[in-house]
């Protein structure tokens, strides 16, 4: 069998690196290490820590640290990952091994095609669970949903706040979700990798403690700015489900970085965690601006529905330009490198990120503008 590959992961691998102004990243500009140890005790201890293997589920500090913003959970919920990548390959490997007799995933589009592609790579099948543009917002197909689930179903796999669109679920919607999986005994899997990292008020919704066959993947790389830590974690709704998982990962990655696992542990305290959101979402609203401006600029050939969360803005081209062919102009010749809706299974819309450095930011847009006015002449 052929791999299913990801594709938005491989484009992003060969050029974000090559390009000269890479907005095909989702996430804020990252920290350094030196802001998050702001004291002499700190810097000396991690210098002290000693590299050996960390414990491979995630230290008990660490899970503590994650278990404290999952109200109810204890150490015993919590899978430390490499990266939520790594989490996300853990719960659907561990879900289509599980679940024999159901070879369905249902997949909400568009979405991080990750999950959907490793569970095509292990032999299943995936249908889609459709947000439509509608009146102005994202609606969630739920009827589609309903008729979709069967006896065949293993999981309903959803990304809230999403990537690619920013759609931030509501409360009312998730339980939605959530009925329709329990009616049939269906797992829910969500991703929250972007949740702290709102463009609005308040803090998204998330499926946590809505149901007892739901599963939380998440991640130090988003909504806190730490993403070379490659730290990430499941939140499990038994201990038992949480020792099952850990079992899969002894093939994976055996345990997360130590650093990595010291310096997460750090990030994830309270008042600490609290800083770091408030600066994310500082750089989200601020570069919203210029965003938002730079649409409205361009609105003859592009139209957006501006994001709940996250510091990615998925826009609809005009009709007649191909999105493929417009992103691959602009690396080619401009060296900005943005996704295409392709990536998501939605051709003619690109995805850009916007988090970076306003002014790296501004001369990036520029650089787009340019091939645009190419396009309205
Ligand atoms: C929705 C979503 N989930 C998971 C990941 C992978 O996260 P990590 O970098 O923590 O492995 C990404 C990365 O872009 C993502 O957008």
């Amino acid at each position: 069998m052929k791999l299913e590959r990801f594709e938005l992961e491989r484009n992003q691998s060969e050029w974000e690196h090559h390009v000269k102004y890479n907005l095909s990243e989702s996430g804020v500009e990252p920290l350094h290490i030196k802001d998050l140890l702001d004291t002499q005790e700190l810097k000396d201890q991690l210098l002290d820590l000693q590299l050996g293997y960390s414990q491979t589920n995630g230290t008990v500090a660490l899970r503590e640290a994650i278990s404290y913003h999952y109200p109810g959970t204890t150490v015993e919920h919590i899978l430390a990952t490499t990266g939520g990548a790594e989490a996300n390959f853990l719960v659907t490997w561990w879900l289509h091994k599980e679940n024999p007799n159901r070879n369905e995933l249902i997949f909400l589009i568009p979405n991080y095609m990750q999950i959907s592609g490793i569970w095509k790579n292990l032999g299943g099948k995936v249908i889609p669970f459709k947000l439509k543009m509608t009146d102005g917002k994202w609606v969630p197909d739920f009827n589609g949903l309903r008729a979709a689930v069967s006896e065949k179903t293993a999981a309903i796999a959803i990304c809230t706040p999403n990537n690619p669109t920013g759609k931030l679920f509501s409360a009312e919607e998730l339980k939605t979700i959530v009925d329709i999986a329990s009616e049939h005994g269906v797992w829910v899997v969500s991703d929250e990798i972007y949740r702290g990292a709102e463009l609005q008020e308040g803090k998204a919704p998330s499926v946590h403690g809505l149901y007892d066959k739901v599963l939380i993947t998440s991640s130090l790389s988003k909504a806190y700015g730490l993403p070379g830590l490659r730290l990430g974690w499941v939140v499990c709704p038994s201990p038992k489900t949480a020792l099952e998982l850990w079992a899969y990962s002894d093939y994976t990655t055996i345990c997360p970085a130590k650093t990595s696992d010291w310096l997460g542990t750090l990030a994830l305290q309270p008042d600490i965690q609290a800083n770091i959101e408030k600066r994310t979402r500082q750089v989200i609203r601020e570069n919203w601006v210029v965003m938002e401006k730079w649409i409205a600029k361009h609105s003859g050939l592009m139209t957006t529905i501006p994001p709940g969360a996250s510091a990615i803005c998925f826009i609809k081209l005009k009709d007649g330009i191909n999105s493929l062919d417009f992103t691959m102009q602009l690396k080619k010749e401009k060296s900005v490198l943005i996704s295409p809706g392709e990536h998501f299974e939605m051709p003619g819309y690109i995805r850009i990120g916007f988090g970076s450095e306003k002014e790296y930011l501004e001369l990036a847009l520029k650089k787009i503008s340019e091939l645009l006015d190419a396009y309205s002449s």
